[in-house]
């Protein structure tokens, strides 16, 4: 595939998405197709269940199946097609997400992960991969100043060390994908150490 696959990681209140945003703006501002989009969500189907998976309330295994479902049809109908017309995709979150949180998170088995993950998407995986770290407290702070919490944003600060934990043994394991990004940074250190990255991406 031509295009460039480009996802945001983090636990809830890192940063994210101020820099995705801007990255997306800088993309465009270069000429080139930005699919910004996110999961769980992206198309009609995953909006859809994204909104069952924040609010009703389920088990681990339906909440693993219903991410890989909405994950599908947004891979069938969106990102695989923008990649396959050279666009770039710029995307809130994906599989990594799940690993984190359902995996690391709340304690989902990592073969079943593996095995879905494989079925869902087969060998496709983001070419470059940002991981906005901060500490589980700092974040915890940013999200009651700003927002209503939802299904995972409730949970306690052990679920997020957890969840920041799963991240960083992701990036452990793939380090040429991943870049951990300091999410305590300031907004212009943070937002130059992006835009040098995408640059290099751009060129490779
Ligand atoms: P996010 O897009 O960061 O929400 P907001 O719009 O509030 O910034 O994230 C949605 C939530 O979905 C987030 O708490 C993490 C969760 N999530 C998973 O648990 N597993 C997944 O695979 C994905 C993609 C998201």
């Amino acid at each position: 595939m031509r295009g460039r696959f480009v996802t945001f990681e983090g636990i809830d209140g890192a940063g994210k998405s101020t820099h995705l945003a801007q990255s997306i703006e800088w993309l465009r501002a270069r000429g080139h197709e930005v699919l910004a989009t996110r999961e769980p969500g992206g198309t009609e189907l995953a909006e859809a269940l994204r909104e069952l998976l924040l609010h009703r309330p389920m088990s681990l295994e339906t909440e693993l199946m219903l991410v890989f479902a909405a994950r599908r049809d947004h891979l069938e109908h969106r990102i695989v097609p923008a990649l396959e017309r050279g666009a770039w995709v710029v995307c809130d979150r994906f599989t990594d997400s799940t690993w984190a949180y359902q995996g690391a998170g709340r304690g989902a088995a990592g073969e079943r992960i593996a095995w879905l993950e494989s079925w869902v998407h087969g060998t496709l995986q983001p070419t470059r991969t940002y991981w906005f770290d901060v500490a589980p407290e700092v974040a915890a702070q940013r999200r009651a100043r700003s927002r209503q919490a939802d299904r995972f944003e409730s949970e306690d600060l052990d679920f997020f060390r957890r969840v920041r934990d799963g991240y960083r043994r992701r990036t452990e394991a793939d380090p040429e994908r991943i870049v951990r990004i300091d999410g305590s940074g300031s907004v212009e250190q943070v937002r130059a150490i992006l835009e040098e990255d995408l640059a290099r991406l751009c060129s490779s």
